[in-house]
């Protein structure tokens, strides 16, 4: 006998009528969100994949570019894997030149950092092995062991990506750029590249607000404090500064109701400068003469003597704080990390250039590029676009990948589903796994109107819900 239902379920497998009701009843959810008028004027799209066989099971507007915003980062953490392995680890050496006088001590030299782009060198979010203090104690204890009691100076050394300074990204914005999460990056990175600045509002609206405390300052810094205070509880506060500049502003309004551990975590203009200032300082104070004050070099030495090689955690660990914390300095390091290990590009054009090109190979060149437009590594340049089809077919090849489980396992969890969350203003986005139901998926809405990012991102997790 002929039975409509068997039939369904021979072609389709058992699995698939469950499927088919969940994407039922997110077409409902859907439909609910965009009525919402908060959503009326924005561009939206979503595509949903079944995680076994690529095929669309939902789509709307699927090949309009939007601003991934930080679900880009999806797309930064694969090429790291392929390019450069989960064990992939970043090498920072201490080495000197000249020689030492073995009866003074002194070392008619300089102690060079040469850093290869590690991103957490100093950072706190591994173990003891990277904090800033640790690093510095065991480069202390290195000098002393090879008896320098005195040296010319400390020079943080950037040579190995042939540049100088910190590098700033197109699409970035001013407001960006001062703050902890648009850092600038270089071959030599320290502490991730921020400091903080401890602010209070004054006694009444419209007083001025007070710094209390800069903790870690990067060297040379002058800072103009023209905060106010406000009666509202929602702090506007920003620090401008310029990439390379050791001058930045404290513009906008700190609330009379700021907690007293308020503060601002603030971009360093040069964090190759800051590491070498941070050594001078260590030194000096354990006794150790250091004449110079500290410089940053960006041309090859030849003849340096090692004092230490330092290693950074594998690839993997540092995606998963990429992924999950969403660092967006992680992101244009890695680039610039592929590009220098394969060769692929140039440093400059490294974000305009690895992703794309991976991208490419990954879709076996259909078309794909021509809806992606990638300006950085991080998502956070307002010039990138993507479309959730080209996203979604991205993370749908990925999964037969050898090293798709370290892969996955960096996604962060978020309302219960494995996805990476991308946030800019007015704009949100999801990427991610729900691999339990066969879905795939990419979400993106830009110029949602008059909400703040909390409130929408309720109203798209109670759309994604739905898939659960
Ligand atoms: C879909 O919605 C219907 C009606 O609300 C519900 O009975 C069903 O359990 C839902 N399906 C899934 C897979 O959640
Ligand atoms: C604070 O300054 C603004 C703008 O100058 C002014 O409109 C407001 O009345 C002031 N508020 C208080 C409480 O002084
Ligand atoms: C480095 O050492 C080699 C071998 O001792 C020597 O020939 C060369 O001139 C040195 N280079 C520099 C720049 O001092
Ligand atoms: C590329 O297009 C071809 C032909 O339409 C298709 O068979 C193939 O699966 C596509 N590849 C990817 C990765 O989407
Ligand atoms: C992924 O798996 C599919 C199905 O097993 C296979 O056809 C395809 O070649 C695989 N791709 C890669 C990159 O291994």
């Amino acid at each position: 006998m002929w039975n409509p239902l068997i039939q369904f379920l021979r072609l389709f497998g058992l699995s698939s009528f469950f499927v088919m009701d969940r994407i039922g009843n997110f077409s409902n959810a859907w439909q609910q969100f965009i009525r919402d008028p908060h959503v009326a004027h924005a561009a939206y799209s979503m595509t949903i994949l079944d995680s076994r066989t690529g095929s669309i099971l939902f789509e709307y507007a699927k090949d309009l570019g939007l601003s991934p915003a930080s679900s880009l980062k999806t797309i930064t953490a694969a090429a790291a894997l392929r390019y450069l392995g989960s064990d992939y680890t970043y090498e920072t050496l201490l080495q000197y030149s000249g020689t030492i006088d073995t009866v003074t001590g002194f070392l008619d030299g300089y102690i060079y950092i040469v850093g290869s782009g590690d991103p957490s060198l100093g950072s706190w979010r591994y173990d003891e092995t990277t904090t800033a203090d640790s690093i510095i104690k065991k480069w202390i204890e290195a000098i002393k062991q090879t008896g320098i009691r005195k040296c010319r100076g400390i020079i943080g050394d950037t040579s190995r990506w042939k540049n100088k300074k910190m590098i700033l990204i197109d699409g970035w914005t001013w407001n960006d750029i001062g703050q902890w999460y648009g850092t600038g990056h270089s071959a030599l990175n320290w502490r991730e590249n921020e400091f903080t600045i401890e602010v209070q509002p004054g006694s009444s609206v419209n007083a001025s607000a007070r710094v209390i405390a800069i903790k870690n300052p990067p060297p040379h810094l002058k800072i103009f404090n023209e905060l106010i205070t406000a009666s509202s509880d929602d702090d506007a506060s920003l620090y401008f500064s310029l990439d390379g500049s050791n001058v930045g502003y404290l513009r906008g309004t700190v609330s009379l109701q700021a907690p007293p551990d308020f503060n601002l975590r603030c971009a360093v203009p040069d964090s190759a400068l800051y590491v070498a200032d941070e050594l001078t300082q260590a030194l000096r104070t354990y006794g150790i003469q250091v004449e110079q004050e500290a410089i940053v070099e960006s041309s090859e030495k030849e003849n340096l003597t090692l004092l230490d090689i330092h290693q950074s955690p594998p690839l993997s660990k540092l995606l998963e704080q990429f992924l999950r914390i969403s660092i967006n300095m992680y992101g244009e390091v890695f680039v610039k990390t592929i590009a220098h290990e394969t060769g692929q590009s140039s440093l400059f054009d490294a974000p305009l250039k690895i992703l794309p090109s991976y991208i490419n190979i990954l879709l076996e060149n259909n078309k794909s590029l021509e809806a992606v437009a990638i300006t950085d590594g991080s998502g956070l340049s307002r010039s990138n676009r993507l479309s959730t089809y080209v996203l979604a077919q991205i993370l749908f090849t990925l999964q037969n990948q050898s090293w798709f489980d370290a892969y996955y396992e960096a996604f962060p969890t978020i309302n219960g589903i494995r996805m990476k969350s991308g946030t800019l203003l007015n704009t949100i986005a999801y990427a991610g796994y729900i691999i339990e139901n066969s879905f795939v998926f990419s979400f993106m809405i830009n110029n949602y109107y008059g909400e703040t990012a909390p409130d929408m991102r309720k109203k798209v997790w109670s759309m994604l819900d739905s898939l659960k």
